[in-house]
């Protein structure tokens, strides 16, 4: 029997809430092999307000003893806007080297998207994004001049390196290598960012060269949305940059049944770190404390940590099991933990 070395922040809103639901289908997963042992950290607004304190190093230190990280969501109305984001959740992505952010996107059977997907059967919406979690215009480069006159002047300046850059698409080659149909789209906007837009592009056509089974595409990012709009079955992988890639994962998540069911990963290939799971949705603070969230994402968040923890099989149960609850889901709204107890017990 091993044990499982586990951080969980909760965070704002209603991460708490289905954090819950995701540790108990983890826990039923593990079943008799895996011990689950777990150290909460208090992160988010609450601290923030009683201490002044986002991440402080202590923290992050005690986060990078861990096997892995599950994290609610981060973001507070009663904070200032980018506080918490900028400093908890974006410093654990960048300390822990977590440059594949991980966003599958499928349509499960009995889910109903919200576009007229009536052409696409279930299963004809299977792709990853690939979205580079450590750079880009997240990294806090800029600064704001002359604030609140008319001379204001604000910059956030992207940074592509070609490490960084190199590192994300190479992982990407490999996961597309790995899947059925080997199809890997670049997605970027190299006709306007022209220098982050052609390293990308180069560091594509480089890196590609390794993968010579993966076809490979490009698409500039607003042409994109259409197509996961109306055609999404063409993607299979997709790379992208850090707000590029934040962007789309969230018109992936509508067009597969909502955000409510949208999982990721933000993983750290080279196991330097923990990595982190998380859903892809925020904090919902309209509806926290009432029970109505869907943990569903959080428990498909779940399912990624324990296979990139190289517990593939017991991933797959835990889709399953939640491929089997939406496909037998009704219209009756169940509470938070109603949902998370049908999940756990498909898996008994
Ligand atoms: C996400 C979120 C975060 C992001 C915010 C909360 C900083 O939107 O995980 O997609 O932009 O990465
Ligand atoms: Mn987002």
């Amino acid at each position: 029997m091993s044990t499982l070395q586990l951080a969980v922040i909760g965070g704002d809103g209603i991460g708490p809430e289905v954090v819950a639901e995701g540790l108990k289908v983890l826990r039923a997963a593990a079943g008799g092999d895996l011990t689950v042992e777990t150290t909460e950290y208090d992160l988010g607004a609450r601290r923030w307000h009683a201490t002044g304190e986002t991440l402080p190093a202590s923290v992050l230190e005690e986060l990078r003893g861990h096997d892995a990280i599950l994290l609610g969501a981060i973001g507070d109305p009663s904070v200032p806007s980018g506080v918490l984001e900028r400093g908890v959740l974006l410093p654990i992505r960048f300390a822990l080297e977590h440059y594949v952010n991980l966003r599958p996107a499928k349509l499960y059977p009995g889910v109903r998207s919200p576009l007229d997907v009536a052409h696409v059967a279930p299963g004809g919406i299977d792709f990853v994004v690939v979205r580079e979690g450590t750079e880009g215009p997240y990294v806090g480069n800029g600064g704001s001049m002359r604030t609140g006159t008319p001379n204001e002047v604000a910059t956030e300046v992207s940074i592509n390196t070609r490490f960084g850059v190199e590192r994300v698409v190479r992982d990407a080659f490999a996961r597309a290598q790995a899947r059925p149909r080997q199809h890997l789209t670049l997605v970027h906007k190299h006709n306007v960012l022209v220098n982050a837009g052609h390293l990308w592009r180069r560091t594509v056509e480089e890196v590609g060269a390794e993968f010579p089974d993966v076809e490979t595409a490009y698409q500039h990012v607003d042409a994109a949305t259409i197509f996961l709009a109306t055609d999404p079955g063409r993607f299979d992988v997709i790379v992208t940059d850090n707000l590029f890639g934040d962007i789309i994962t969230d018109i992936a998540g509508a067009i597969v049944g909502g955000i409510g069911l949208a999982a990721s990963g933000n993983v750290n290939p080279d196991r330097t770190a923990p990595s982190m799971f998380e859903p892809v949705h925020g904090s919902a603070p309209d509806i926290a404390g009432q029970g109505k969230a869907d943990p569903t994402a959080t428990v498909l968040s779940v399912a990624l940590l324990l296979d990139h923890l190289g517990r593939a099989d017991d991933a797959r149960r835990v889709e399953a099991a939640v491929e089997a609850d939406l496909a037998e889901r009704g219209d009756a709204p169940r509470s938070t933990s109603q949902v998370g107890d049908a999940i756990a017990s498909r898996l008994a």
